[in-house]
């Protein structure tokens, strides 16, 4: 069978989500998991768009070596340059140059004719292909543009040395039909088009993006770019685990396959959640919480009997844990580390010690800990290793006759404990007065929520918040089975972050 290679978005279009913004450390684990899962291309950033794009492009292009590490640049020779200072090291280099084609964008963002662009994308193209063998470029707002124009633009830049040609629907624009007739014209139109492969790109601004990208598969695209969880500007790229899953499930249809390990689609998926702070909505397919799930008692029966009555696909395939309850208070740290691995970790020593800790902590507490809270225990873990200062303790009075009132106390970076307290108009917004009176930065609370991860009045809480500063969103996340306690976690883990960029911009 033929092969659709997979080119996963998620730390470039993906991290271009409103309020996303991983740090270089996330990132780095998220490539990680990517290479695991085998996708076939990691599009790790756009070097020139920030310093901090740069620097995490060249770590995990010397970090992860099995996957082609790909770096994006508009169609400047500086962009160029800089895509390939950055990925120089990787063991698979690719360069991907983007330009803009539609009349539209050429007449109200680029100021420029369709001559400019026919040369600049030819020129650039020629200027990745002196350092880099493999090269891409993405005629930007394809689907908007006239398909002669596209086919005169993809035999210029493939005489110059591209050899994937990627077609971008942009503002998620396409119809499926239509979509895969301009694919269908570009085999019919372009001459050389057997010396590159075809690539899609879909945005999901009409609900169409796995649509769009599996038609133009039918007629002969073999790579889709794609992203975990759809995550990407505006209302997401296509989700990389539906079209993986419509391609293996229906292979009766397509007659092709991927290079995909589809046990760690689950493992992953809870990655770039946990680390975005992007919850799977319950209802989406192949990784939310009830895509498994069975309700209605005729569907229960039937599941029973036979799973094939009702699930088209086996929740192990994509890396469902077996089974949901699992540990207790008289578990060991060798059951631990081997739930942990079901779930798709791997911790090193000394993050197993503390995750121990955690785990047994929690489950003195309480009898059963679930998946669930056991993923949020090893987040909570991570996120203390790279702080400036940590939560030292916490104590509040709140009711409904006294003033609210918290006093607070942090350990900064020399180890120093500093202590301070606050008045608020409830506990949250006092103990986050009380921080801010000792780590004063200026910055907006843009939005809070808080979570059960799991039924039960014993259940952890996760809080979710983001903070805004000098134009810049920063996220943070907690969790505690007190939820005050979840706040403060969650409020310096966004701090934390706040103070660590600040200070790599100095
Ligand atoms: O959506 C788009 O057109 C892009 C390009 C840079 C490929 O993300
Ligand atoms: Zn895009």
């Amino acid at each position: 069978m033929e092969r659709v290679i997979v080119f996963d978005t998620t730390l470039r279009d993906g991290e271009q989500s409103a309020g996303a913004a991983l740090n270089i450390k996330e990132k780095l684990e998220i490539a990680k998991q990517l290479e695991k899962l085998g996708v076939d291309v990691i599009e790790a950033g756009f070097p020139i768009s920030s310093p901090g794009d740069f620097e995490a492009v060249r770590l995990i292009a010397k970090e992860v070596r099995k996957p082609i590490i790909c770096a994006l640049c508009h169609a400047m020779p500086e962009a160029v340059d800089r895509a390939w200072e950055a990925i120089k090291n990787a063991a698979h280099p690719r360069i991907h140059v983007f330009l803009s084609a539609s009349d539209i964008h050429l007449v109200y963002q680029l100021k420029k004719s369709r001559e400019d662009v026919l040369r600049d994308s030819r020129d650039m193209v020629a200027r990745a292909k002196k350092y880099c063998n493999d090269v891409e470029f993405s005629p930007m707002d394809a689907s908007r543009t006239e398909p002669e124009y596209i086919y005169q633009i993809l035999e210029g830049v493939i005489k110059a040395g591209a050899t994937t040609v990627n077609i971008p629907d942009t503002v998620g624009y396409a119809i499926p039909g239509e979509f895969g007739n301009l694919i269908e014209g570009i085999f019919n139109n372009v001459p050389n088009i057997d010396k590159a492969t075809i690539s899609v790109h879909c945005h999901n601004d009409l609900g169409l993006a796995v649509a769009n990208s599996l038609e133009a598969i039918k007629r002969g695209a073999r790579q889709v770019e794609c992203t975990i969880n759809g995550i990407g500007e505006r209302a997401g790229n296509a989700s990389l685990e539906e079209i993986v899953m419509a391609i293996m499930t229906r292979k009766d249809f397509f007659h092709l396959t991927t290079n995909i390990n589809t046990a760690q689609i689950y493992p992953a998926s809870r990655l770039v959640s946990e680390l975005t702070g992007f919850v799977v909505q319950p209802n989406k397919a192949i990784v939310g919480g009830n895509a498994f799930r069975h309700e209605s008692g005729i569907h229960q029966d039937g599941v029973i009997k036979m799973p094939i009555t009702y699930e088209i696909m086996n929740p192990r395939d994509v890396g469902l844990p077996s089974s949901s309850l699992v540990l207790g208070k008289l578990s060991g740290r060798r059951a631990l580390k081997e739930r942990l691995a079901e779930l798709g970790y791997s911790l090193n020593e000394e993050e197993l010690v503390r995750a121990f800790t955690a785990f047994k902590e929690l489950a003195d507490k309480k009898r059963k800990v679930t998946d669930r809270e056991i993923e949020s225990l090893v987040a909570e873990e991570k996120r203390t290793v790279s702080e400036v200062y940590h939560l030292d303790r916490i104590q509040v009075t709140c009711g409904d006759r006294g003033i609210p009132t918290a006093a607070v106390s942090l350990v900064d970076p020399k180890g120093k404990v500093l202590a301070d307290a606050a008045l608020g108009t409830g506990p949250v917004d006092a103990v986050y007065k009380a921080i801010n009176r000792i780590v004063g930065v200026t910055n907006k609370l843009t939005e809070f929520s808080v979570k059960s991860i799991t039924e039960g009045i014993d259940a952890i809480g996760e809080v979710l918040i983001r903070i805004e500063s000098d134009g810049v969103t920063y996220t943070g996340r907690g969790a505690d089975m007190d939820i005050i306690v979840a706040s403060a976690k969650a409020y310096m883990n966004a701090l934390n972050r706040l103070l660590a960029a600040k200070k790599k911009a100095k």
